[in-house]
């Protein structure tokens, strides 16, 4: 094609951006059972909030139930999303007989362990998050009704009546925006000095890594992509870094074809990332859909570098070592 009529366009890539190695290991999952058993391989909440992603799954015969009683009796492997899920889940699945894979996310774990323990000591406990995640109910439902108390904002902390604030601790979701989740922080040990603090972040270092490479970028671009879903957290958190740190316009895409154009008219510069469920595949058609408009050059700006990996399920490793 003729691209002398085209307007220039720098593309400033964000590194590190995409799947994160909870993301790898919950997708793999699916793939490996899929492989190991056959279809179908039922999935308790989509795997990971990508579109994408659970279309190819669907094509490959997972099957995608949101509460466990959507599920025949079967054989077949049930796996839970990296998102976590509450106790009562792997109790009525132990129940059913099911063959359940938890694909929840280590780091997610951590976090269940934590306030577990906190529990166990006696504490009270605030859960920073989004109400209505499924990571939020996961976390909420390791321990009995009224052990949490959801917090969203700085206002519900200045809301908040604990039991007891010399008993106090909190958690966090994994994937919440890290500039918004310090100020809820400052405001609970504010008001709570005595508040027990993780030992180490629960803020997870692909959600970081992510919003901290947008940070750099977003004040040199004239606009910002994020390739995900609309219901994935870290993602839209990757918008609103963006629109905060600089840049007069960011969008979040699930595809090329959800792109608006009229946003875009006469930019010079673009950023684009990915949440940690977006694949890269997409993350190149749109490029692809750039480069018909605009004449494209593409630099990548690099953050922080990820060697994170988690192995497979336990049943899945056992199952690779069986037939080595
Ligand atoms: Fe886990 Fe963080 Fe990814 S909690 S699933 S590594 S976004």
């Amino acid at each position: 094609p003729d691209v002398a009529g085209k307007p220039p366009l720098a593309i400033l890539l964000c590194s590190p951006r995409g799947f994160c190695a909870g993301v790898v290991r919950a997708v793999d999952t699916v793939e490996r059972a899929l492989a190991l058993y056959g279809p179908p391989v039922y999935v308790r909440h989509e795997i990971v909030h990508n579109r994408y992603v659970v279309e190819s799954l669907k094509k490959k015969g997972a099957i995608f139930v949101e509460e466990l009683d959507e599920i025949p009796d079967t054989d077949a492997p049930v796996v839970f999303s990296a998102h976590g899920v509450p106790k009562s889940v792997p109790e009525s699945a132990a129940k059913r007989n099911f063959f359940a894979l938890d694909a929840t996310c280590p780091l997610v774990s951590k976090v269940h362990r934590e306030a577990e323990v906190h529990f166990k000591r006696g504490r009270e406990i605030v859960l920073i998050g989004h109400a209505g995640h499924p990571e939020v109910e996961g976390t909420m439902g390791q321990l009995p009704p009224g052990a949490m108390t959801l917090i969203e904002t700085v206002a519900d902390v200045e809301r908040f009546t604990p039991r007891d604030p010399a008993n106090l601790a909190y958690v966090t979701q994994t994937t919440l925006s890290i500039d918004d989740c310090t100020g809820i922080i400052a405001a609970l040990q504010r008001r709570f000095p005595q508040i027990t603090a993780p030992h180490k972040e629960d803020i997870c270092y692909a959600t970081t890594n992510r919003q901290e490479a947008v940070k750099a970028v977003a004040p040199r671009v004239d606009a910002l992509i994020v390739v995900g879903s609309p219901n994935s957290s870290n993602s839209k958190r990757l918008q609103e870094v963006a629109e905060r740190n600089g840049c007069p316009h960011a969008q979040l895409v699930d595809r090329a074809d959800g792109i608006d154009w009229s946003k875009l008219d006469g930019i010079r510069t673009l950023g684009l990332t990915a949440g940690a469920s977006a694949p890269e595949v997409v993350v190149e058609e749109i490029i692809d859909a750039f480069a018909t408009r605009f004449a494209v050059t593409v630099e990548t700006v690099s953050g922080a570098t990820e060697s994170m990996f988690f192995p497979l399920p336990r049943q899945l490793r056992e199952l690779d070592k069986a037939s080595d």
